[in-house]
């Protein structure tokens, strides 16, 4: 049996090497070249002689376990499956393949990413993301499981007892063709392609990730902040749909080099990767859209103690190397831009054209919990968070920023805080539009404060035109008679000659403080209700 297996794991990596290996070659970085056959060659040594791990993959899995994805049953799964299949072929991307070719790219700022789409279970979901995927012109290269359709052997040996899933998206990651990845587990759809993209372009040195408002609540808690040492990190997952800059992972693929990792952990690489970069992932939360999930955390296990205690070995790790002063080139000790606190853009519009954005954060900021590598246990570092005043998970459920911009006009997103002056919220916009009305409704007696709002756009979200109220002509003026009512207002105004271009950015400004929280339901502009 031993034996088997041993063969099969070698011809998977005589199978891998074979494959990887004209890349490798290809590529200009001698020292990355050299560590990632190591990385291949020792992974595959090791493997011969040690035994099958006893968990499958961990992934976010076990998150949409808790909540509803898996209480569908038949009936309801089919029609959901339709209801899928209906948007999946209704979406489809506003960029267009002649921005993404060589020469429109070198002027137009736009940026070309590798899908890579490793470690799926079932054939038939992977193909659904890949047509999918593949409607979106910024992906201009797919790299796939290539053990998906071959045979059986190949695929029981990577599927099953030794997955090392984690660790080969990261050496895929690194032999991409372009400088940055998009990486997407089998679990869930990201239907949110073009405006996460959109925000990934504004602040392509960060990892963009997505996932849904209670697991960004809980992300948030998972956060390590000491400004002496310059530690400045945050997990996240990225099966869902994220965007990574090549270098990154380069770079984790060299600390992973330099670390004495036990086996057991290397194969859970995800949950160091985000830490080990040392910065705050850029995350936007909505909700997921589940793909066929069949139970991928195995009986036995106990699963979060796994990621528990890796995402403390990845921060104490972290801290330590950031705590000498030689030796640890492989770790940045710089916080990167945009910093946290100026990161406004919170959640795709449900339409996927747009996306919104607000500076109130109903979180405490990641520098209000100090982290001084004292814990024995992640509990310790939640519960100094959850000393904290920020929304409870019904409270996030309920009015988290996507319920703003979901086409709901019965969700809503609430500020939690009370709005102060100066405070906003707003869209980015996939394709910059134009406009000169913006009506919002609320649940609640919006036009009290109806004389406290401004408005202002942007081409770029950092330097803003503050429009001026307009008088309304006739026709208007009897519409905003009869749709009067307190929970919604409409605006009318007038950008000057700046307004007269499309333009990518809107936001509505508070002038005084608010006694209460604010709540938003739906934005509407002229074409475009969210
Ligand atoms: C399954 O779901 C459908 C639609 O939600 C519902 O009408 C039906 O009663 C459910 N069936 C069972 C057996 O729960
Ligand atoms: C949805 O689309 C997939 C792939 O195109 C297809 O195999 C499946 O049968 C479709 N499901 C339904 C319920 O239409
Ligand atoms: C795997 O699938 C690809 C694309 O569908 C195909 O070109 C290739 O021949 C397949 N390989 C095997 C071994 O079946
Ligand atoms: C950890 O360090 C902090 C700051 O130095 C200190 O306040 C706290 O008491 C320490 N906790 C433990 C368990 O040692
Ligand atoms: C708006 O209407 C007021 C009163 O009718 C008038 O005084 C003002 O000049 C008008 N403003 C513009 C910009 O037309």
């Amino acid at each position: 049996m031993f034996e088997e297996k041993s063969n099969s794991i070698a011809r998977v990596y005589f199978f891998s090497l074979a494959s990887n290996y004209g890349r490798i070659l290809s590529r200009k970085n001698n020292a990355i070249r050299a560590l990632l056959l190591l990385l291949i060659i020792s992974t595959s040594v090791w493997l011969l002689y040690s035994k099958p791990w006893a968990a499958t993959s961990l992934s976010q899995d076990a998150f949409g376990d808790k909540t509803a994805a898996d209480t569908v049953n038949e009936t309801s799964q089919s029609k959901e499956q339709i209801d899928l299949n209906v948007t999946i072929n209704s979406r489809t991307s506003a960029f267009t393949r002649e921005q993404f070719t060589e020469k429109a790219l070198s002027k137009n700022g736009l940026i070309p990413v590798t899908a890579v789409l490793l470690g799926w279970k079932r054939l038939e979901g992977l193909q659904i993301i890949v047509s999918y995927i593949s409607k979106y012109p910024f992906i201009k290269e797919i790299i796939r499981d290539f053990t998906l359709n071959n045979t059986d052997v190949v695929l029981h040996v990577f599927n099953s007892d030794e997955n090392l899933h984690d660790l080969s998206k990261y050496t895929t990651c690194a032999m991409a063709t372009y400088d940055y990845c998009y990486f997407q587990d089998d679990d869930w759809l990201n239907l949110y392609m073009d405006s996460i993209y959109s925000n990934f372009l504004r602040s392509p040195n960060l990892i963009h990730s997505n996932t849904m408002p209670i697991i960004h609540l809980e992300h948030r808690r998972w956060t390590f902040t000491n400004a002496d040492k310059k530690l400045h990190t945050g997990f996240t997952w990225l099966g869902c749909g994220s965007f990574v800059p090549r270098a990154k992972v380069q770079q984790f693929l060299r600390q992973v080099g330099s670390t004495a990792m036990p086996k057991d952990r290397l194969r859970l690489l995800d949950m160091y990767f985000s830490l080990w970069t040392n910065q705050y992932p850029y995350q936007l939360s909505n909700p997921l859209t589940p793909l066929e999930q069949e139970g991928a955390w195995s009986t036995g296990v106990d699963q979060w103690a796994i990621v528990y205690a890796n995402i403390l070995d990845a921060v104490q790790r972290l801290f330590k190397a950031l705590a000498v002063n030689t030796g640890s080139e492989y770790y940045v000790r710089d916080e990167e831009r945009p910093m946290f606190n100026n990161r406004d853009v919170r959640a795709p519009c449900t339409n996927d054209k747009c996306l919104f954005l607000t500076n109130i954060d109903p979180f405490p900021s990641p520098r209000s919990v100090y982290y001084a590598n004292n814990i024995t246990h992640v509990h310790e570092q939640e519960a100094r968070f959850n000393r904290l005043n920020f929304p409870s998970n019904d409270f996030w459920d309920k009015h988290a920023y996507h319920t703003a911009v979901d086409t709901n006009v019965n969700t809503c997103w609430n500020s939690f805080k009370n709005p102060k002056s100066g405070d906003y919220f707003g869209l980015q916009f996939v394709v910059p539009r134009k406009f000169n009305k913006i009506t919002l409704t609320s649940s609640k007696d919006i036009s009290k404060y109806d004389a406290s709002f401004n408005i202002h756009i942007s081409d770029n979200g950092r330097v803003w035109k503050t429009c001026n109220r307009r008088n309304l002509t006739d026709k208007e003026n009897e519409e905003y008679l009869s749709n009067s009512q307190i929970n919604s207002i409409t605006i009318y105004f007038d950008c000057g000659t700046k307004g007269e271009e499309p333009t990518k950015f809107v936001k509505i400004s508070t002038s005084r403080n608010f006694p209460e929280p604010l709540e938003i339901c739906s934005i509407k502009l002229d074409g475009l209700e969210v």
